[in-house]
């Protein structure tokens, strides 16, 4: 892993926090549901989507004409987190930060509806097409071969508002357990807590939870605690997260991996490609700040650290456009507009959409062998 471990550079804002990209990565899932429901509202089809979900959340005039159908998704569950306090001081301050002078903004007032077209602006300056790409890919995989397939462990590493366990259908036979710090997993289990009222199951999976720096090792102390079985095959999930750790944080979580998986088992892990890019809007640039690894080669990086998973796959944000034929989105490049100015309930926000690139792998592993034991 490439590092730059000893200059952080400062960001412009210190509020945007890392758990807070776990909000904004929910937010972009809202807009993809909200296309999904646009869509079966289209076609007449309620097999999938909940009416009350609909009438509370549902934003007709929300531009979602960015999200391809192919990569719409129904994730109710993002909805019922945006809709919460947090998630509207999270929007303020990326609000803030979107618009030249930064400006403060009190905006309980507006209607989950309201926020949510600010939210669509916010997403959009940061990226949206790289989430769509990526929750697809890996959700496909998990259809494979945990749905469709054999395994019943599946372990998500910052899961932040990641909402498989809920909304994918996964049987009972299914554990899944959750990792991330610990205030972002208590925001999940209240607003989990609070959604059961709400959306009908859609998952049978049991779901454990853990608080945890993922920078410690403890993370393998706390699976096993909670009744991991590294005899069984388990799917690990490394989506948004490991640009986020140090290199060594990386490497120590997939030698963890390695030490915790027999044959059978798969990983999915986002890396991201370098760490300088060269593009992006100012709200981009921002959380480039708090990126601290990359890699220019995920193979040798998992050879390395879990020498058993092996057939590396490598999916770039073009591959992944055409395994969905989702690659005719208008939005997928820059916007030349040389004064961008979006107006939203009287909010101007500034940004330009970003250049979406080439700039993450996602490389999918399987163990075949039986590890060696130490
Ligand atoms: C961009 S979000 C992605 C969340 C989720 N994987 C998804 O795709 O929806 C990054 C997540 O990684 C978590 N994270 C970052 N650094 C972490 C660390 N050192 N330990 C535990 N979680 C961490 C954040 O709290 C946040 O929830």
């Amino acid at each position: 892993m490439e590092s730059k471990e000893e200059d952080i550079p400062k960001m412009e804002n210190p509020k945007i926090e890392v758990s807070a990209t776990a909000i904004l990565v929910c937010a972009a899932r809202a807009v993809a549901t909200n296309k999904f429901i646009r869509k079966a509202l289209e076609r007449n089809d309620h097999s999938m989507i909940q009416d009350e979900i609909v009438k509370r959340y549902y934003t007709p005039k929300l531009d979602d004409s960015t999200v391809h159908e192919n990569l719409a998704y129904y994730d109710p569950y993002s909805f019922i987190i945006l809709d919460c306090e947090g998630s509207t001081r999270t929007l303020e301050n990326f609000v803030e930060h979107q618009t030249v002078p930064p400006v403060k903004q009190d905006l309980s007032h507006l209607s989950f509806q309201e926020q949510l077209i600010l939210w669509k602006e916010v997403v959009a300056a940061f990226g949206i097409q790289t989430v769509l790409r990526r929750t697809k890919l890996i959700d496909s995989l998990i259809t494979n071969h945990v749905i469709n397939g054999d395994i019943e462990q599946i372990v998500v590493f910052g899961a932040g508002m990641d909402m498989r366990a809920h909304r994918m259908k996964l049987a009972a036979s299914v554990t899944v357990y959750e990792l991330d710090m610990p205030k972002v997993i208590e925001l999940k289990k209240n607003e989990v807590d609070h959604a059961s009222k709400v959306i009908e199951p859609i998952s049978q999976s049991t779901i454990k939870y853990i608080g945890i720096d993922l920078s410690t090792k403890k993370w393998i102390d706390n699976l096993l605690e909670l009744g991991f079985d590294a005899n069984k095959p388990t799917f690990w999930i490394m989506e948004g997260l490991l640009m986020y750790l140090k290199p060594s944080a990386v490497d120590d979580v997939f030698q963890g991996i390695s030490q915790l998986s027999c044959r059978g088992s798969a990983l999915v892990a986002h890396i991201c490609k370098m760490l300088n890019m060269p593009f992006g809007t100012r709200s981009f640039n921002n959380l480039l700040n708090l990126i601290h690894s990359s890699s220019s080669d995920p193979t040798k990086l998992i050879a390395k650290n879990a020498p058993y998973f092996t057939s590396v796959c490598h999916y770039t944000f073009q591959d992944i456009g055409t395994l969905f034929s989702a690659e005719d989105v208008e939005d997928n490049k820059a916007k030349p507009s040389p004064t961008p100015k979006n107006v939203v309930n009287n909010i101007e926000t500034t940004e330009q959409q970003p250049i979406e690139d080439d700039f993450s792998w996602y490389a999918f592993a399987q163990q075949f062998q039986h590890r060696q034991q130490s």
